[in-house]
């Protein structure tokens, strides 16, 4: 023992607060979402998604011509191989939305030509591929688990409306293609995020688009980052009914459950995507005659507010926001779209983003590798297998 203190600590559990890296992609900071220097309220209802993933990818809207030569690009490469036809078709019976979604995206690199060529052309062009290709995987894979064909592409149609003919066909809401749309530019990027660092991260050992696409597929299937908007509506079928809501929340909170939906790590009063949602939910659910989701989510999000004013420091400013989460699981629902595949839509909106973050990083790369901090034991000698 040499009896010299230990250095400070630069530890910092979950990185909260630390700075990873720079970008001019999005700037996300407490109630406001910026991509590309247009904050959120100016795209989402204005936009179609196609300028948004210019804007993401290009760093300026595109204008006329270039919008038309993007979405050609787009429309040009939706259909899917025979190859990933048929994992889907094989997938479809026991595959998760999301287990399927990342094993097939990341098969669409066997068949990419520019796979391993990290230049911004190819990056570019990977993304437009992966961008068009996202919406044509999952409707397959909705149609296949319910036992129909697929829905072929539709080329007359925007990204958002085809996505909801492929998926929902002559089933889908009237509201379907202008909802989805808006949904998709407000999930297209979210700054540091956890799937958007995975995929930094992967970008930066210089490995490939696909490579680290499909690693923040990954990352966002967990339940505390995009796997909350499934969550959230496997919670509002287990509270049941409004009038369960207080009890259900109550005996959350003293478990030290954490409620779907609720809480952010950068924004402390306020997630701006969550009022576009909150409106669409809201609108949705007069035409709806199932379950009274919307009443329910409203009486969850009542007790929450109400269990906040007790709840120490630490858990009240999580409570007191309300994230992009809890109405897409509902938006989705009334638009038809099975409460298990909201996780999987929004990975559809936000390739965009994790392509321009891959791409940001190709273009300006160090290796990311920060350092741990070693809390096990020190100076053990080998013992032999038979003294052990
Ligand atoms: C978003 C989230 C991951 C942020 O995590 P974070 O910044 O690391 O915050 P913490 O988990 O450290 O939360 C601080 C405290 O609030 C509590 N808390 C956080 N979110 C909560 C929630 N949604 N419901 C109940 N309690 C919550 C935590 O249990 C913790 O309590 P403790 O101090 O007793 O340990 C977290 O709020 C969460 O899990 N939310 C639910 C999942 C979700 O909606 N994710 C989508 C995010 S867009």
């Amino acid at each position: 023992m040499s009896g010299a203190a230990a250095p400070p600590s630069a530890y910092v559990p979950g990185l909260e607060g630390v700075v990873a890296t720079r970008t001019a992609v999005c700037k996300v900071a407490d109630g406001e979402l910026v991509y590309r220097g247009y904050h959120i309220d100016e795209l989402a209802g204005n936009a179609e998604y196609e300028e948004v993933a210019y804007l993401l990818l290009h760093g300026a809207l595109p204008r006329r011509e270039q919008l038309r030569e993007f979405k050609a690009e787009l429309v040009k490469h939706r259909q899917i191989s025979p190859l990933v036809r048929d994992l889907i078709r094989n997938m479809s019976e026991s595959g998760t939305p999301m287990d399927v979604l990342r094993t097939v995206i990341s098969a669409t690199s066997l068949e990419d030509p520019a796979e391993g060529d990290n230049s911004e052309g190819a990056d570019l062009r990977k993304a437009i591929r992966l961008t068009a290709k996202m919406p044509t995987v999952l409707a397959a894979y909705i149609r296949r688990r319910k036992g129909l064909q697929p829905i072929p592409p539709e080329a007359g149609l925007g990204h958002a409306a085809n996505f909801a003919h492929m998926a929902l066909g002559d089933q889908a809401h009237a509201r379907a293609a202008d909802v989805l749309n808006t949904c998709f530019i407000l999930q297209a990027e979210h700054g540091l995020n956890a799937s958007t660092f995975t995929a930094r991260v992967v970008a930066s050992t210089d490995a490939d688009m696909h490579a680290s696409v499909s690693a923040a597929l990954g990352a966002l299937k967990g339940p505390l980052h995009g796997g909350a908007t499934d969550g959230t509506m496997r919670m509002i079928d287990e509270v049941g009914a409004p009038e369960r809501a207080a009890d259900w929340v109550a005996h959350a909170i003293q478990n030290k459950v954490k409620i779907s939906g609720f809480g952010h790590r950068v924004y402390k009063t306020h997630d701006p995507r969550a009022d576009h949602l909150r409106r669409f939910a809201e609108l949705l659910a007069k035409d709806w005659t199932g379950p009274k989701y919307f009443e329910i989510q409203e009486a969850v999000a009542d007790a929450v507010a109400r269990q906040r004013e007790t709840a120490k420091e630490s858990v009240r400013s999580k409570l007191g926001v309300v994230n992009v989460d809890y109405y897409a699981a509902t938006t989705y629902t009334y638009l038809g779209i099975a409460a298990d595949l909201g996780t999987s839509l929004f990975a559809v909106g936000r390739i965009a983003g994790w392509c321009a973050h891959i791409m940001e990083q190709h273009a300006n790369n160090r290796i990311i590798r920060p350092e741990s901090e070693y809390t096990g034991p020190a100076g053990k000698r080998w013992v032999p297998l038979v003294e052990r």
